[in-house]
């Protein structure tokens, strides 16, 4: 059995990164591909999610394998209490390779260390989610041409947005100039600054980017994640800082793309939605394509 999990984005090189990324572009020609009859993939979601699950769910159907799993740990012996190690220990004899969203940082390595099958990150707490961030990378590529030297705007709550903080260390590898726009209170956390500190790498920090705004090849906005927070008063204060809306978009370059892991909430206004520069849907449906490049890679399929 192979078993090659994805826990971090680290745990790619960037030659695998690309070899994900070209392969996802040939699912997008043809995502009907029957490459994993005969595997059974099992998706535990410990979290709510919609993207994440129904796009693996879906590239798992087009590529013939088949799904048993639960979307909320209630409907699992969880609700019992039976431990994270226990379940993973009974999954993994039930399933070829394990999807696992949990709200605990570091409970995916765990799981990856007890599963005698792959496991893949769909997100745990505010640390990672690497798999988007396969799919935001093919997003940036495919809309800008390539991945160096572009100039990235991570926007909102970067203290527990895990999109970021996945994206930013990918990017690391290509030269990429980053601005991290946050209030006070949700910044980037000093351990993922000092990961670009350590390779020599350059950040900006900004309270407000309407004046800045025309250098940005990618504007990331990210939802400020209620469910972080143990205060909801603290929620309040920040969950409506940044709204981005059409007027702001005026001057911006041509070719800038404004991406968003999604859901949103209130930080992208529904003016922007037919603004040719939004990207956040067709970014979503990019996530079909790259996990179904994601689920063959790992299972040394193709
Ligand atoms: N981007 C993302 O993780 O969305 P879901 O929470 O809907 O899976």
């Amino acid at each position: 059995m192979n078993k090659r999990s994805l826990v971090s984005i680290d745990d790619l090189t960037t030659d695998e990164i690309l070899k994900i990324l070209d392969l996802a572009k040939e699912f997008e020609k043809n995502p009907s591909q029957l490459l994993l009859t005969g595997k059974i993939i099992a998706t535990l979601f410990f979290e709510p999610s919609t993207r994440t699950r129904l796009s693996f769910e879906s590239a798992i159907n087009r590529l013939g394998g088949k799904i048993v799993g639960f979307s909320e740990s209630g409907s699992s012996s969880v609700s019992k209490g039976e431990t994270l190690h226990d379940t993973i220990r009974m999954v993994s004899n039930y399933s070829d390779l394990i999807v696992m969203r949990h709200p605990v940082e570091g409970s995916a390595r765990f799981a990856s260390e007890i599963s005698s099958v792959p496991v893949i990150n769909a997100g745990d707490g505010a640390n990672q989610h690497p798999t988007q961030t396969l799919l935001d990378l093919y997003s940036i590529r495919k809309t800008q041409g390539t991945l160096d030297n572009l100039n990235i705007f991570l926007v909102g709550d970067l203290k527990y947005g895990r999109t970021v903080h996945s994206l930013m260390m990918a990017m690391s590898r290509w030269n990429t100039t980053f601005n991290f726009i946050s209030p006070e209170e949700l910044k980037m956390p000093d351990e993922f600054k000092l990961y670009l500190e350590n390779l020599g790498l350059k950040y900006y920090e900004h309270s407000d980017f309407t004046e800045i705004i025309s250098r940005a090849d990618i504007i990331y906005m990210t939802r400020v994640q209620k469910e972080r927070f143990s205060d909801p008063i603290e929620y309040e204060k920040v969950k409506n800082v940044y709204v981005l809306r059409n007027s702001i978009l005026a001057n911006t370059k041509p070719n800038m793309r404004i991406l968003h892991p999604l859901p949103r909430v209130n930080e992208i206004h529904t003016d922007v939605d037919n603004n040719p520069k939004a990207y956040y849907f067709e970014q979503a449906l990019n996530g079909v394509f790259t996990r179904q490049a994601i689920l063959c890679t790992l299972l040394g399929i193709k």
